[in-house]
């Protein structure tokens, strides 16, 4: 499966994702390309997730929300095309405004049937780049039904920056969640999904996602991408420092986010 024609992100998802932090891209891959991807990305998140094996006594909140896989394009040559698609791709560097993006990291979360809520965070928490230079793909894997849904969006928030809040956790929920009542953020979700929709949001994005109640994993595939140019921040916390590590193997802060591990995925006029 070939995952070759692009297309351009439409208006109305520019305006979405740059008003909101959010945009929802209905069938940006056919049910038939899924398919053909997902029993390797699903296998591969099966074997590979870090956080499978922990003991249901010892598991947090997180443990509990999903099981997730991290750089499962390294490992797989399928799962690299899916990972490296232009086409994917092409839809972030234009939600963003940029003329290219570059692979950040891929993960697979994989909320397990009967699992937990997913707690309110920003991803950008972890990231050592500039969060306006960086953007999620979350695309759904297999038709996810209402009562499972996608994530909960806090709409704006990517324009208010870093909150300062806890990292993902019982903390985090309980810190956002508050913060959402108290100043009555509105929120948004894109809801039930097909396989090959997909949710794009921004590093600072607030978003949180409910428990899955069904007897069904709710598999995902999530890309982070960053902008081509954009360059490495001096890490403000530990989770900031151990992204560096992994993500941008021997970058520097001050220098571009551009190692052998972040190739360019897409650049207009190419
Ligand atoms: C989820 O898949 O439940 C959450 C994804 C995310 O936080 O980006
Ligand atoms: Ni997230």
């Amino acid at each position: 499966m070939e995952l070759a024609a692009e297309r351009e992100a439409s208006p109305e998802e520019i305006r979405s994702f740059r008003e909101l932090g959010h945009a929802c891209v209905r069938g940006l891959a056919t049910p038939d390309e899924v398919a053909a991807f997902a029993p390797s990305i699903c296998d591969a998140a099966d074997r590979l997730a870090w956080n499978r094996d922990i003991p249901p006594q010892r598991q947090r909140t997180y443990d509990q929300a999903f099981h997730q896989a991290i750089g499962l394009c390294w490992q797989d040559e399928a799962i690299r095309e899916f990972v490296f698609a232009p086409r994917f791709a092409r839809v972030a560097a234009e939600l963003l405004g940029v003329d290219g993006v570059r692979l950040y990291h891929d993960q697979a979360l994989v909320k397990r049937a009967g699992g937990g809520p997913t707690p309110w965070h920003q991803d950008a928490y972890y990231w050592p780049v500039d969060a306006g230079a960086a953007i999620t793909m979350w695309m759904a894997l297999v038709d996810i039904p209402p009562e499972v849904g996608s994530m909960v969006f806090a709409d704006g928030s990517h324009r208010r920056g870093d909150l300062r809040g806890p990292a993902i956790s019982d903390e985090s929920e309980d810190h956002f969640a508050r913060l959402v009542e108290e100043e009555a953020l509105s929120t948004s979700t894109h809801g039930a999904m097909a396989a090959g929709d997909a949710t794009f949001h921004a590093g600072w994005t607030l978003h949180s996602a409910g428990p899955n109640p069904s007897a069904d994993d709710r598999p995902a595939m999530t890309v982070i991408y960053v902008a081509d140019g954009a360059t490495v921040l001096v890490p403000e916390r530990d989770e900031q420092r151990l992204d560096l590590a992994l993500y941008l193997p021997g970058a520097m802060p001050g220098g571009p986010a551009a190692t052998d591990r972040n190739p360019l995925l897409w650049r207009s006029g190419t």
